[in-house]
C-alpha cells in the first residue's frame, strides 16, 4: 500500500491514479482540495484527505494584511523608495483607500471568512457576506455581519474579499460582468483560489481603472502568472503564502502526516474527504 503527501500544486486526477495502482491514500497539506479529483479517488479506492482548521487563523490574518497592503498601496510605495524616486512627502502622493469604516463584502463565509470578519471588527466596518448557507442569527449578531446577495456585495462594497472554495460553480466567480458592478474606488482581494477570478478580465479592469486596486495571493495557472499582472502598479501580488507561517505550516504538515498514518493504521483518517471509499472496503 502506498500513500502520497501532496500540496495544492500537485494534481491528482484520473490519469495519475490509473498509473499508480498501489496508491491507497493521498494526503494533502491544504484545506482546499480542488487539485484532487475526489470522485476519481473513490473509484480507484484511494482515500483523499485535507487539513481543515489548523490554518484558519493564519489565512485570516493574511487576508487582513493583504487588504491593508492593497488599500494603502504598500508595495507601490516601497518600489518607489527602492528606485530612489521619493522626493519627500507630497500631499497627493500614494493616496489609498481606508479600511476603517469601509463597507467590506466577504464572499465565502466558512471558518476563514468568519475569521476575517472577527479580525475586521476593530476597523469598525460594515460587513456584508454571502455564502451558500446563511449563518445562524447568533453568529451574524456576534460577528456584526449582514447576509447579502453577491450582486449587492459587488455594488455596495468598498472592499471585496474572496474566500470561497474553487468548484465548477465558482469558476470565474469574478469576471467581466461582476467587475462592471463594482465601484470605481473598490478594492478586490483574492485569498481563495486561482480560477475564482478571471485574471484576464481583472487585468483589463485594473488597466482601465474600472476598480481601484486588487490584492492577489492566488492565480489561474499557478505558479505561472499572467504577465499582464506584472505590468500593473495597482495590484499587490503574493505567491500563495496565506497559510505560510512557521507554526501553521508545521501544524498542516502534522495533520497531513496524521491522516497518512491513520490511513495505514486504522484505514479511517480524521480528515477523510471521501468516506464512501470505506464502504467499498467493508
Ligand atoms: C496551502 C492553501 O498552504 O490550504 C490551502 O488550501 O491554499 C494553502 O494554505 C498551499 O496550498 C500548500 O498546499
Amino acid at each position: 500500500m502506498d500513500a502520497a503527501l501532496i500540496s495544492s500544486t500537485d494534481r491528482v486526477d484520473e490519469s495519475l491514479l490509473s498509473r499508480c495502482p498501489g496508491l491507497r491514500a493521498v494526503c494533502s497539506f491544504s484545506v482546499g482540495y480542488n487539485h484532487i479529483d475526489v470522485g476519481a479517488c473513490t473509484r480507484h479506492g484511494v482515500m483523499a484527505t485535507n487539513t481543515p482548521g489548523v490554518l484558519t487563523d493564519s489565512v485570516a490574518d493574511f487576508a487582513v494584511c493583504l487588504t491593508l497592503a492593497t488599500c494603502r498601496r504598500m508595495t507601490e510605495g516601497e518600489a518607489m523608495l527602492r528606485r530612489g524616486e521619493w522626493k519627500g512627502t507630497h500631499l497627493k502622493e500614494l493616496l489609498g483607500v481606508d479600511l476603517h469604516h469601509a463597507t467590506v463584502g466577504i464572499c465565502g463565509f466558512g471558518r476563514i471568512g468568519q475569521g476575517i470578519a472577527k479580525r475586521l471588527k476593530g476597523f469598525e466596518p460594515r460587513i456584508l457576506y454571502c455564502t451558500r448557507h446563511r449563518c445562524a442569527p447568533e453568529v451574524e449578531r456576534e460577528l456584526q455581519v449582514s447576509f447579502a446577495t453577491k450582486e449587492g456585495i459587488l455594488r455596495e462594497s468598498d472592499i471585496v474579499i474572496l474566500i470561497l472554495p474553487y468548484t465548477q460553480e465558482t469558476h470565474h466567480y469574478i469576471g467581466v460582468p461582476e467587475l462592471a458592478l463594482m465601484k470605481r474606488s473598490a478594492v478586490l482581494i483574492n485569498v481563495a483560489r486561482g480560477g475564482v477570478v478571471d485574471d484576464a478580465a481583472l487585468i483589463e479592469a485594473l488597466k482601465a481603472r474600472q476598480i481601484f486596486a486588487a490584492g492577489l495571493d492566488v492565480y489561474e495557472n499557478e505558479p505561472k502568472l499572467n504577465p499582464g499582472l506584472l505590468e500593473l502598479t495597482n495590484v499587490v501580488l503574493s505567491p500563495h503564502i496565506a497559510s505560510a507561517s512557521e507554526p501553521t505550516r508545521q501544524a498542516m504538515a502534522m495533520a497531513a502526516a496524521q491522516n497518512c498514518v491513520a490511513a495505514f493504521a486504522s484505514g479511517s483518517p480524521p480528515n477523510l474527504l471521501n468516506p464512501e471509499v470505506l464502504k467499498q472496503k467493508a
